[in-house]
């Protein structure tokens, strides 16, 4: 411990008592932890009325103690060993915002059985290994709540388990990663390179400290396996969802997809069919009169199709220091309200008790229906614009919507985009084989799926 004393962080709030503080240590000191630092300290008063008792940070332990110490303030005891802290026992409630899954899902269970409530953002954590600390919380009698992890400052966990309990979910669609829609946002309206639009990413803190999980689509697609997962109560078999990134999109790619109607968006999308769920991160063209083709920047949105309420938007910042901290906060005060409430009292973690989760298969990419979007490379010659349409059709792909796009900046490049009558990928596949036998290896420079949501 460098200093402070596990109790010195105490301030009366009126009309609570100081003696059932809810006690917080805190695993991570970056831009999340101390986001929730600073928000526990700023709304103290508030907080503790609003949850009924006041929740104090009273010890942390960060990989560079000295700054956390300085973004912590004096008052929050450091301590080196996360094991100590996880172990302590005067910590309620153990926070983990440190990232990665092999030493965070050590403490974290280990938390779990010293009977400690953990709050975390940790999105891989869960996707990977939830069904076993979903258990092992639940045989502890603790909570682990994870707002946080998904969306940031949308509510959306809070929206699925509680606000649209009484439906059926149809499918969850969202833009879950704020990087990859800021990129994408930057390549559109700034006409900046992808390595340019990333590297501002990054200095903005709103990338991952390994910013790859980012652009690869793995952080979407950790955080549309949980909301699959609280949408129709199944465990998701994370290694079998399909996931595709942006580093392959350029500029160009958006001017093509606008001259369509269009724009591309990385999305998460979860839908459960009569026997297999589909589950599945890649860019797509979204409409663009659809309220998600017109969240940018680094927010996110998720809309939510369900049989009652209908369909729902939820917006909101999608990445952020006191922006995720806001989640985290919610859940110290969920857990300050229901901890010691018995567990048939509280919302399940996984919108239904986990004996009740389900096992369901995921559909494979190749099977699943849509419409597709193929851009061809003219490359100046006008006698394929001619032929291309000809050879589509006699291999089989059925055009709906076609343009010749003209690249801005580039007098030699332009191109021929389509949008094809809906079949699944491997159906596609095939025809696009056909075409390359038969036009002397004519094919496609780029292949997206359309999302042609229900507006
Ligand atoms: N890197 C993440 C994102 C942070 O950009 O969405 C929030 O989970």
């Amino acid at each position: 411990m460098i200093h402070g004393s596990l109790f010195s962080a105490a301030s009366d709030v009126s009309g609570v008592s100081r003696d059932c503080a809810l006690r917080v240590g805190l695993i991570g000191a970056g831009v999340v932890g101390s986001g929730t630092g600073q928000v526990l300290a700023r709304n103290a008063d508030l907080i503790a009325q609003r949850a009924g008792r006041p929740i104090r940070l009273v010890m942390a332990t960060a990989r560079n103690l000295l700054k956390a110490a300085q973004v912590l303030g004096p008052d929050v005891v450091l301590v080196g060993d996360p094991l100590t802290l996880v172990r302590h026992p005067d910590i309620d409630v153990v926070v983990e915002v440190m990232g990665g899954v092999t030493l965070a899902k050590t403490l974290v269970m280990e938390a779990i059985a010293h009977g400690k409530h953990v709050v975390t953002a940790n999105k891989a954590l869960l996707a990977e290994h939830g069904s076993e600390i979903f258990a092992a919380a639940d045989a502890r009698g603790v909570i682990v709540a994870y707002e946080g992890a998904v969306a940031v400052s949308i509510p959306i966990i809070k929206s699925l388990r509680e606000g649209l309990a009484a439906n059926r979910i149809l499918e969850v669609v969202g833009i879950v990663n704020g990087t990859t829609n800021f990129i994408l946002t930057q390549m559109q309206e700034a006409g900046l390179s992808f390595e340019s639009a990333l590297n501002l990413a990054t200095e903005l803190g709103y990338a991952e400290a390994d910013p790859t999980l980012d652009v690869s689509g793995m952080d979407a697609a950790h955080k549309t396996a949980l909301l699959a997962c609280l949408a129709f109560g199944a465990d998701v078999p994370f290694d079998q969802v399909h996931v595709q990134g942006i580093a392959s999109l350029d500029p160009f790619e958006m001017v093509c997809a606008q001259a369509l109607g269009y724009r591309i968006k990385l999305l998460g999308m979860a839908r459960q069919k009569t026997d297999a769920l589909e589950v599945r991160v890649h860019p797509a063209l979204v409409p663009e009169k659809h309220l998600l083709a017109h969240v940018q920047g680094s927010m996110n949105g998720i809309w939510v199709n369900a049989d009652a309420a209908g369909p729902t938007f939820h917006y909101g910042a999608g990445a952020g220091s006191q922006t995720t901290a806001s989640a985290v906060v919610a859940d110290l005060m969920d857990v300050a309200r229901q901890g010691s409430v018995g567990m048939s009292a509280r919302v399940p973690h996984r919108s239904v008790p986990s004996e009740l989760i389900r096992s369901w298969p995921i559909m494979p990419i190749g099977q699943v229906v849509s419409r597709h979007y193929l851009r061809f490379e003219l490359g100046g010659r006008p006698d394929l614009l001619s032929c291309l349409p000809r050879c589509l059709q006699e291999s089989g792909v059925k055009v709906q919507q076609s343009a010749h796009v003209q690249h801005p900046e580039d007098a030699m490049q332009d191109a021929w985009v389509v949008l094809t009558s809906s079949l699944s990928g491997d159906v596609l596949a095939d025809k696009l084989a056909l075409l390359k036998r038969s036009a002397k290896g004519l094919e496609p420079a780029a292949v997206w799926r359309v999302e042609d949501l229900n507006l």
